[in-house]
Formats: C-alpha cells, sequence, structure tokens
C-alpha cells in the first residue's frame, strides 16, 4: 500500500488527481500527487470510486513455499510414512532404531546421548517406512518440536523401568500441537523392574488412554535387547499409516524438510532432509530460506550416493552456499538465476527486518534512559 502514489492510484481507477485529492480532502487528509497513499486512504477511495482494490504484500513474492502450495499435484501416488520417535532421555529411542536397522548407533554416541537429529528408512514386509531419531535430553526441545512437525506420526518412547518422565509429556505435547497420531512403545520390558502397568496408567494420567483400557492410544512392549514386540510395533506404524492413505506426486520439483544441518569436510554445507513432495535431482537448483545452491551429490542414509530421491526419503544435499537453518525448506526452482535471485532478495530482506528490530531497541533504550 505504501508503495502508490495518489497520482498512480487515480490512473489505476480511471479518476483524475483533482478528485483523488478532493474525496481525502473532505475528510480532512491533505495530500499532493506526490503523496504514497497509506492503507485506510485506498479503502476509503475504493468504497468512494466504488471499485474493487486488492493490495499486494510484498512478501508474497519471496513466500517460495506457498508459491509451491499452491500449485496442484498432477497425479496422488503412495508413499512411506514419515515416524518420529520422541521421548525422555535415555529411555532406549536410539537403540530401538537400532534394533530395527540392525546397527549400533547408540553405543557409539557419546556418553550414550544423542546430540542430533538422525533420519534413515527401513523396510518392513516390502514397505518402506522413514524414522527420524530425536534426543531426548532436556536441554533439546527445539529438536523434538521441528520433529513433531516434520512427521506424519510419532513414536512416544517410555521405558518400561522408569515410566512417564518430564520430556515424555513434552513429547506429547509437540505430536499433539503438530496434530500427528501417537503410538506409544513401552521401552526396556526385558527388564526385570518393568512395569507395563504402571506406565499405562501413568499415560492414562497424561491424558494418553491406552486402547486397552478403552482409549484412542496404541501401546505396544518391546525390547530393544531381546527384539520382543518389535515387528508388532512395526505393522502397528504401518496399519496407522495405511488409515491415513499418505501420498505424494514424484513427478513434481521436490519440496523437503531441513532436519538438521551442518558444514562437512570436503562438502561444504551439507542439509540433511526429508523430501516431503515431488523428486529432488543432483543438478537440480533449489532455495532453502536465505540460501541457494545447485544440488551437487545426494548422501543416503547408509552413506551410498543417489541420482534422485522421492517423497518421504531421508538425505544429506551437498551443494549450498551457505548451512541453512533445521526447520527450513527446501524447493527446487526452475533455474539458477531464479533459485539466487529468490535467495538473495529474502536475506536483504531478513537483513532489513533485523535491522529494524535493532533500532527499535536502541529507540527503547534512549526512552528507558530518559
Ligand atoms: P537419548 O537419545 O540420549 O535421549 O537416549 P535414547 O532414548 O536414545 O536411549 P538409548 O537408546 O541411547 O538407550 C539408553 C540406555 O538404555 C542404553 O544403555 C541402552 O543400552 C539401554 N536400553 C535401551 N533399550 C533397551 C532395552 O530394550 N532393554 C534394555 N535392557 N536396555 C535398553
Ligand atoms: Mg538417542
Amino acid at each position: 500500500p505504501e508503495d502508490v502514489r495518489v497520482y498512480e492510484f487515480a490512473e489505476k481507477v480511471g479518476r483524475s488527481v483533482g478528485e483523488v485529492v478532493k474525496v481525502l480532502f473532505s475528510l480532512g487528509t491533505m495530500v499532493t500527487k506526490n503523496d504514497f497513499l497509506d492503507k485506510d486512504s485506498i479503502e476509503i477511495l475504493a468504497e468512494e470510486f466504488d471499485v474493487q482494490v486488492e493490495t499486494i504484500n510484498p512478501l508474497d513474492a519471496l513466500d517460495y513455499v506457498a508459491a509451491y502450495d499452491a500449485e496442484p499435484n498432477t497425479v496422488e501416488e503412495p508413499r512411506p510414512p514419515v515416524i518420529t520417535v520422541m521421548g525422555h532421555v535415555d529411555h532406549g529411542k536410539t537403540s530401538l532404531l537400532d534394533y530395527i536397522r540392525s546397527t549400533k548407533v547408540a553405543e557409539k554416541e557419546a556418553g550414550g546421548i544423542t546430540q542430533h537429529v538422525g533420519a534413515y528408512q527401513v523396510e518392513k514386509d516390502g514397505k518402506k517406512i522413514t524414522f527420524i531419531d530425536t534426543p531426548g535430553h532436556a536441554a533439546f526441545t527445539e529438536m523434538r518440536a521441528r520433529g513433531a512437525q516434520a512427521t506424519d506420526i510419532a513414536v512416544i518412547v517410555v521405558a518400561a523401568d522408569d515410566g512417564v518422565m518430564p520430556q515424555t509429556k513434552e513429547s506429547i505435547s509437540h505430536a499433539q500441537a503438530a496434530g500427528v497420531p501417537i503410538i506409544i512403545a513401552i521401552t526396556k520390558i526385558d527388564k526385570p523392574t518393568a512395569n507395563i502397568d504402571n506406565v499405562k496408567s501413568q499415560l492414562a494420567e497424561a491424558g494418553i488412554l491406552p486402547v486397552e483400557w478403552g482409549g484412542d492410544y496404541e501401546t505396544v512392549g518391546v525390547s530393544a535387547v531381546t527384539g520382543e514386540g518389535i515387528d508388532d510395533l512395526l505393522e502397528t506404524i504401518l496399519l496407522q499409516a495405511e488409515m491415513m492413505e499418505l501420498t505424494a506426486d514424484p513427478t513434481r520439483r521436490a519440496k523437503a524438510i531441513v532436519i538438521e544441518s551442518s558444514v562437512e569436510k570436503g562438502f561444504g554445507p551439507v542439509a540433511n532432509v526429508i523430501i516431503k513432495n515431488g523428486t529432488l535431482h543432483v543438478g537440480d537448483n533449489v532455495i532453502v530460506g536465505t540460501t541457494f545452491g545447485r544440488v551437487r551429490t545426494l548422501i543416503l542414509d547408509d552413506g551410498s550416493r543417489a541420482k534422485e530421491i522421492g517423497p518421504s526419503t531421508p538425505a544429506g544435499v551437498v551443494g549450498l552456499h551457505e548451512v541453512p537453518s533445521a526447520g527450513e525448506v527446501m524447493v527446487a526452482m526452475e533455474n539458477e538465476k531464479e533459485a539466487r535471485e529468490l535467495a538473495e532478495k529474502r536475506k536483504e530482506y531478513a537483513r532489513a527486518k533485523e535491522l529494524s528490530k535493532s533500532t527499535k531497541v536502541s529507540i527503547d533504550e534512549l526512552g528507558a534512559l530518559i
């Protein structure tokens, strides 16, 4: 709105400058032909002249995600579910995923504590499932919140020998806030001190009433030591996913969510993403937040390389100019020019916003001093 001058507005609605000035003058506002019109004035003038005005937010042009979402899919094909595993620290999230993938990530972690988000794809009865592992440590609230946002289903892990703890409740809140279905995995059932009924009653108290007690929540007891219950858990996940009829359009340009990012020796910035829609190819030009790049390498969860990846696939994307923030959305663009220009504009805008924020702070501080 601030971008329209009086004479421009007059031209657009087919009136004379004099008419516009007169209307505003009658309402007590003095303007000349080169003045910018504010939003209120435009609305009054539109009503007076009986014209439709549409105000365009300049930011809309920078919102590449909204632009992507506005284009419809042309086909809908089934896609694997994305499952985020959340829960209290040390309750057995990584061990559970290790058992499912036959790996030993948990053993290699510093202090046995997960400090980042890992994403993996597994196959069960020929069906793929993508898992996101998250840290349970209290300090990593942000990562759990993001994990819940990137997912279709949340698996909340509760250790049978420890019960519902603060980050169990926090994880439940994140999943509920994200509006995703919850499946409870009661872990460590091999332990002599395991008490499944105790966990269930604590869950019920927290508002998560198990199905077998008349509630809505599936609970599955599992052990990452003996493997007991793990098939059952995977089947429960697949059943839930089936009901959701998850689809995507692999024929479109890609849209992916960044779950974490880093700078790696020999690679430069690496964004670990999960494809939400479309297919991402080596050579694609992408924008993500305020940075951009051309996909040079796609690294799969087993370290192998791929030429292209489809919906729900996790991968490391190499080829960005800068490290994007976790939670940001990556979208493939038509060409390099488009990706670069948009990223630069977004960066400029972010900088201007940051600047106006710091100016405001200094004025406030000034006020406090006076
Ligand atoms: P954070 O990521 O740090 O929150 O921990 P986590 O939830 O990933 O737990 P992790 O898998 O690292 O396991 C914590 C400890 O519990 C480790 O010593 C595991 O060996 C042990 N553990 C995990 N699952 C089981 C289980 O099913 N049975 C038994 N007996 N021990 C388990
Ligand atoms: Mg872990």
